[in-house]
């Protein structure tokens, strides 16, 4: 039988920290899960709003950088696993202003480590005790066109200050399993896709301007190429790493969905044209705009997720097509939850990036 977990899910309020908070409180109506997050642009408490009735759910509006309140969540609520979700996690933003990247990423996350240290010493060291992070495939650098996948020995070459702050905190991650012999796990995954995602990112950004009728901004010459996974197979692999994998391990995750970002456009924009009643400009694709380039934009991400395949028999359930559909369905049904996101200050920062 299946002992209940009691976790500490940091960023749970985020894209795919709420997620994850979704699949679990269902999945594990037993389990106890507790909700640190900031509540930062990128949080949005609306989310889980239908999780307030759930007897085991609890949200704390919190930082992961103040140490008193996390010593006070892990004692009181007996935590025994930690999914580290929080982060400042968009690329453009980090570099109009990398500070908060350092804080929060390499900063908080420490904070968090040495909170879940002490904790875990203190009650003997048990070994069914887990800090897992959630980190990215950003820091294994830019692939060329021919290049290998990355594999969990790719040597680390992060680019950006957003994936240089989150290297760090891998780091970290593995130093404190190497000397103290934590419990922990990290997943470096791809780029996510689906419901409850910040309206800054590709695919949101480009299905609410089509919705909008305004144009769609595609950075540099449209080649790079990223490798899409939808969210929901985000959420079992996590489920996978938790429950079945050896700690002091790391684990890529991918949905072998390389695509190039002019021809996920094009996707998004064939999808709108045919579900979306009232576009203001048919076809979609009218409103493709190329413009300046990304500083330091990495070229291709591509992930080999064989040893999350084979060792823990885990695999993507939805294909990119019919994850966009699923998508833009979503994004159709939603208004409510996106447009409130589109507020002065994101207007402010959409002008700084797109000036
Ligand atoms: P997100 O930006 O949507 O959400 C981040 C959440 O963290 C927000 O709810 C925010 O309020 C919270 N937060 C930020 N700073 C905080 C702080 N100091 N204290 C407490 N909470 C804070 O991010 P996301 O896209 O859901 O990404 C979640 C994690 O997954 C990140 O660690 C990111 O690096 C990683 N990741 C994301 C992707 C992706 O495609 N989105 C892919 C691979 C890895
Ligand atoms: O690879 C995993 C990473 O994926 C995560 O670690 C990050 O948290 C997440 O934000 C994401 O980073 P990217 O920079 O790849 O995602 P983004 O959606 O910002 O951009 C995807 C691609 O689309 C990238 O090549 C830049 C390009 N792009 C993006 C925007 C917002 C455009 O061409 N136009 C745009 O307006």
């Amino acid at each position: 039988l299946r002992k209940p977990r009691r976790l500490i899910v940091t960023g749970g309020a985020g894209f795919i920290g709420a997620n994850v908070v979704h699949y679990w409180c269902q999945k594990y109506p037993g389990d106890r899960v507790v909700v640190l997050d900031a509540l930062t642009y990128a949080g949005n408490r609306q989310t889980l709003a239908v999780l307030d009735d759930h007897p085991n759910f609890r949200f704390v509006k919190g930082d992961i950088c103040d140490r008193p309140v996390i010593d006070a969540l892990l004692h009181e609520e007996a935590i025994d696993t930690l999914v580290h979700f929080a982060a400042e996690s968009h690329v453009d933003r980090s570099i109009l202003g990398p500070d908060a990247f350092v804080r929060t990423n390499v900063v908080g996350s420490f904070t968090l480590l040495e909170a879940f240290r002490q904790h875990w010493q203190s009650a003997d060291r048990p070994a069914d005790y887990r800090f897992h992070h959630v980190s990215t495939d950003e820091v294994y650098g830019s692939l060329s066109h021919d290049d290998p996948a990355f594999t969990e020995t790719t040597p680390y070459t992060p680019n950006s200050p957003y994936s240089a702050s989150k290297a760090g905190s891998d780091h970290l991650v593995r130093a404190y399993h190497h000397t103290y012999g934590m419990p922990t796990t990290i997943t470096n995954c791809s780029n996510n896709y689906g419901q409850y995602h910040f309206p800054e990112k590709l695919i949101p950004l480009m299905c609410i301007n089509i919705l909008m009728g305004k144009p769609l901004p595609v950075y540099g010459d449209g080649q790079n190429i990223r490798d899409w996974l939808y969210v929901g197979d985000h959420c079992s692999a996590i489920d996978a790493v938790l429950h079945s994998g050896t700690v002091g391990e790391t684990y890529n995750v991918g949905g072998n969905n390389e695509v190039k970002n002019i021809d996920l456009v094009h996707m998004l924009c064939d999808l709108m044209n045919e579900l979306a009643p009232d576009l203001p400009v048919r076809p979609a694709q009218e409103l493709i705009t190329y413009v300046k380039d990304r500083p330091g934009h990495d070229r291709r991400y591509a992930i080999n997720s064989t040893k999350l395949q084979t060792e823990l028999g885990w695999t993507p359930s939805v294909t990119v097509q019919q994850g966009l559909r699923l998508t833009v369905e979503w994004f159709l049904a939603n208004e409510d939850w996106w447009k409130p996101l589109l507020s002065e200050e994101y207007q402010a920062y959409y002008r700084k990036v797109y000036a």
